[in-house]
């Protein structure tokens, strides 16, 4: 039995993916007391009917957060997608958190990314810094989920990739961590059960992993000769916008490739492995097990 198996457990951004996988990993795990809070209950009647305590909350509205976190004593706060405003998800996430606070909740866990730090010009690395050091200076226990990028985020370029021949990066020799998000739904359920204290955690995938190596998977699954080129951070960027990619995501993206190429991305680390009991799945057994998707 998990240590904190009978608590009062509480996940936030209950309909996202991320959310909803860690709560059936919990639900399978024999968590007793689970509670989904997401902007919109009418998504989830499914685990409702469960057993799961559904209540609707918004980081926008701290009323609404003041009655989703009563009762409850550990707390997953998964980061929000709410890219367009500058700063606007580190308000989100600190807004949660004082909820959280105030509403007695003993441990808070966070769903991070690997290396954050601070810069505006920057947004997902300096949103997650700032709602770290907002956790570090709290009054809580917390656990700080530093997911790498998500495996199923290539099977995104992957297609475009394939149909060109060409995966052009800016993250020169460096590797990622790839980790899916089934692992990383996994190991927020572990940590949910059984973490204690004040801890950092690099949720990754087994090896660090290039784009020349990517490019080389991308082939020999799709039979199409892939290759990768490193071009600039401004080439990158131009190659996407006059592609259509919004401007955010241009940006995002490319921050992504240079933080990956000072090698920000690589950290390997054997903490999905502690918290799930078992190792993370590769890049390679991710893509092979979707075949049928990228070659679709
Ligand atoms: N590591 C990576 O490669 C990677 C890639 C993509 C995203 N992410 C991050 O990881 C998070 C979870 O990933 P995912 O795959 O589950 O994304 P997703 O399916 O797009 O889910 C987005 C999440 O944001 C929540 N959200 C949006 N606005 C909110 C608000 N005002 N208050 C509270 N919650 C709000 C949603 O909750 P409800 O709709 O239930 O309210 C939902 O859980 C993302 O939101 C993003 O921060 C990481």
């Amino acid at each position: 039995m998990s240590k904190f198996q009978n608590s009062v457990l509480g996940v936030t951004g209950a309909s996202g993916q991320l959310g909803r996988q860690t709560i059936e990993n919990l639900i399978e795990r024999g968590a007793t007391q689970i509670v989904a809070i997401t902007r919109e209950p009418a998504r989830l009647p499914d685990l409702a009917a469960r057993g799961v305590d559904i209540r609707q909350g918004s980081f926008d509205d701290a009323a609404s957060l003041a009655a989703a976190f009563k009762g409850i004593q550990r707390l997953l706060i998964i980061s929000t997608d709410n890219l367009g405003v500058e700063g606007g998800r580190a308000v989100q996430h600190v807004r949660a958190i004082d909820a959280a606070e105030k509403a007695g909740v003993r441990h808070i866990l966070y769903t991070s990314l690997t290396s954050p730090y601070p810069d505006p010009a920057a947004l997902i690395p300096n949103d997650h810094f700032w709602t770290e050091a907002r956790l570090a200076a709290g009054k809580t226990d917390w656990s700080v989920l530093r997911n790498n990028m998500y495996a199923d985020a290539v099977l995104q370029s992957a297609k475009h990739a394939i149909a060109s021949g060409k995966l052009f990066h800016a993250a020169g020799t460096g590797g990622r961590a790839y980790v899916t998000r089934a692992d990383c739904a996994a190991a927020a359920a572990g940590a949910l059960l059984s973490a204690e204290g004040k801890a950092i955690y690099d949720i990754g995938g087994p090896e660090a992993v290039t784009q020349a190596q990517v490019a080389a998977l991308l082939s020999s699954l799709s039979g199409k000769l892939v290759a990768a080129e490193n071009v600039s951070a401004e080439t990158l960027k131009g190659g996407m916008a006059s592609a259509g990619v919004p401007a955010v995501f241009v940006d995002v993206m490319t921050v992504f490739d240079t933080d990956t190429a000072q090698g920000y991305l690589g950290i390997v680390s054997d903490a999905v492995a502690r918290l799930t009991g078992r190792r993370p799945q590769s890049l390679a057994d991710f893509l092979t097990a979707s075949k049928g998707l990228l070659t679709a």
